[in-house]
């Protein structure tokens, strides 16, 4: 008796541990905070526009902008945002319409840059997605959600206890080699439940969660040699790379409706969620902490560098996995050897440009204009 208190009082307060562990998993996957150095933070830009607008809660003095993107064009909504009075003043019908429906109320001025405005589209579109998203779907019966290792670590503990407690006082067991095979197999088991933790709470390198659907980039980026950009479209021009909607899918899904290895099953999910207007909630592979930017024209467009570079063969991935550890290290190796394009029209202030065309030197690293700098990178 002497040993249950003390091993039980040890038990709930595990228990309790990895429970508030599990709750914060998900919790730092906020990307709405990053921004480019120039560019002020989304959620910066949203606070005036947040007096009159709400993403998916109802509208206010203006409307809701939940799905916005889906009722205009990126070009009319720039415009609009940008200064919406002369784009009503032009005539525009659709604007018209809305500011005699909304009691020809003028929205103000925003004195937003072009690439703000757009990166504020794309914040208004992500929360547009998490404002629909309806958590009882499609993880009901695909375990997207993340197996909680509590039980098994609890048991593995159990095991190891007993183990230790038995050949030290107990002594119930005959054999010793019975206590030695507890605690071998203890230790495993809490071992393998710790370690599965860690790596989904850092998202580390190997890190690859179940998806509500079984999508294969083996399949499509590379039996069937499908441009990356062809789903992700804003790698190009955006800090975001964004994962497709279904709607995408159905640019094809909408013939093919039978897969080599999952038949009708996994493509049906496709036109269910569509059908029903619900986004996929796909798992977030790579994510950066809140402090840190990233931007993905930056590398992609302006800077060449490959997706491969970042993501590895992903081609050849039938689930999607992160191969490298997103460290600072990682960042700032790149850009102390990476050469900088300067064929983009990006750098042509630089000094460096001259010393370039005249030969005087050969190449400049991400490094020699200003790649390490640490707000560059940090707020
Ligand atoms: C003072 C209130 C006010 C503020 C601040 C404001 N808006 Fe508006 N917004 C309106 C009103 C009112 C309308 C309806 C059209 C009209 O009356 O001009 C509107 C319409 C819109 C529309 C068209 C919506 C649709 O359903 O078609 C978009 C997009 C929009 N606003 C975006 C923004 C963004 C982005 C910001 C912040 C940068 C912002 N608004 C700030 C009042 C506001
Ligand atoms: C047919 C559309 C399609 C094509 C083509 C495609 N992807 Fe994807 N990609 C997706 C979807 C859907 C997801 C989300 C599901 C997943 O993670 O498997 C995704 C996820 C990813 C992710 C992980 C995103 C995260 O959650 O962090 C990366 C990285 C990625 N794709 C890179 C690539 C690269 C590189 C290529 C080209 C070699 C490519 N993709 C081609 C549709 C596509
Ligand atoms: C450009 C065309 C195209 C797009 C866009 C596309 N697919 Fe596919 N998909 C294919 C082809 C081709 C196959 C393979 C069919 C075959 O081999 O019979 C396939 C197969 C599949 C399969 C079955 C895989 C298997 O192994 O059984 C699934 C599931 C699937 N796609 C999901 C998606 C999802 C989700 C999206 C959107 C994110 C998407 N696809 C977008 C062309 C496309
Ligand atoms: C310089 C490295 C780098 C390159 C090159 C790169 N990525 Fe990424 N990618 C990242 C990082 C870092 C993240 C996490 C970003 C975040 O959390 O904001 C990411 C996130 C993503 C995501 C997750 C969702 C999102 O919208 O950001 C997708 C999808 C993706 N990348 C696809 C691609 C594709 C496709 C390419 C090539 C066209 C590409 N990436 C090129 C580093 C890179
Ligand atoms: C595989 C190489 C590579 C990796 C990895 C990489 N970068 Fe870069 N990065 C570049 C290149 C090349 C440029 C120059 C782009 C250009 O020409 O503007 C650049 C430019 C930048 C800039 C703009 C710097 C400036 O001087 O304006 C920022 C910010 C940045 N990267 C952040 C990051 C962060 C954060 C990470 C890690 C998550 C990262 N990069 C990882 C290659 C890389
Ligand atoms: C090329 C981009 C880049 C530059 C330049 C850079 N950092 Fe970082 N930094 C990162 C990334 C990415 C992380 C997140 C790493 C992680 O989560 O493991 C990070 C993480 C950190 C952290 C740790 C925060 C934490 O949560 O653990 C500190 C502190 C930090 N950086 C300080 C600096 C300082 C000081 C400089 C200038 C000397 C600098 N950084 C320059 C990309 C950069």
């Amino acid at each position: 008796m002497r040993f249950f208190i003390p091993l039980i009082t040890f038990l709930l307060f595990t228990l309790i541990i990895c429970e508030a562990q599990n709750k914060t998993a998900f919790s730092g996957d906020t990307n709405v905070q990053k921004a480019l150095p120039s560019m002020r933070s989304d959620v910066e830009l949203f606070e005036s526009c947040a007096r009159c607008h709400t993403i998916g809660k109802g509208k206010l003095i203006g409307p809701d902008l939940a799905g916005v993107k889906a009722r205009h064009s990126e070009e009319w909504l720039i415009n609009f945002i940008q200064t919406s009075d002369s784009v009503i003043a032009s005539g525009d019908t659709s604007a018209t319409r809305l500011y005699e429906a909304y009691n020809k109320l003028p929205m103000p001025r925003h004195d937003y840059s072009r690439d703000e405005v757009k990166s504020l589209i794309h914040f208004i579109a992500l929360e547009t997605r998490k404002s629909e998203a309806d958590p009882n779907f499609l993880d009901n019966d695909f375990s997207f959600a993340h197996h909680s290792n509590t039980w098994p670590f609890i048991i593995g503990v159990l095991f190891l206890l007993f183990g230790i407690l038995d050949l030290a006082f107990i002594k119930l067991m005959k054999f010793k080699f019975v206590n030695v095979i507890l605690i071998l197999a203890g230790l495993t088991i809490s071992g393998k439940a710790v370690t599965e933790e860690a790596i989904y709470l850092g998202r580390s390198q190997g890190f690859e969660p179940d998806q509500p659907i079984k999508f294969s980039h083996r399949i499509h980026a590379g039996e069937n040699k499908i441009d990356c950009q062809y789903c992700h479209t804003g790698a190009g021009e955006s800090r975001y790379a964004l994962v497709p909607s279904a709607d995408v899918c159905l640019n094809c899904h909408n013939v093919i409706r039978n897969g080599p290895n999952t038949g009708e099953e996994e493509i049906n999910k496709i036109h269910e969620a569509f059908e029903q207007g619900i986004p996929i909630k796909w798992a977030r592979v790579y994510s950066m902490p809140d402090h840190v930017f990233f931007s993905h024209s930056q590398h992609v467009n302006a800077g060449k560098v490959e997706c491969k570079d970042c993501h590895g063969e992903v081609e050849k991935m039938g689930r999607i996995q992160q191969v490298n550890d997103l460290s600072m290290g990682w960042c700032i190796d790149c850009h102390r050897t990476r050469k900088v394009q300067f064929d983009n029209g990006y750098y042509l202030s630089y000094k460096q440009h001259e010393d370039l065309l005249s030969g005087k030197i050969k190449e400049v690293t991400v490094e020699e204009v200003g790649g390490l700098n640490c707000q560059k990178c940090h707020y």
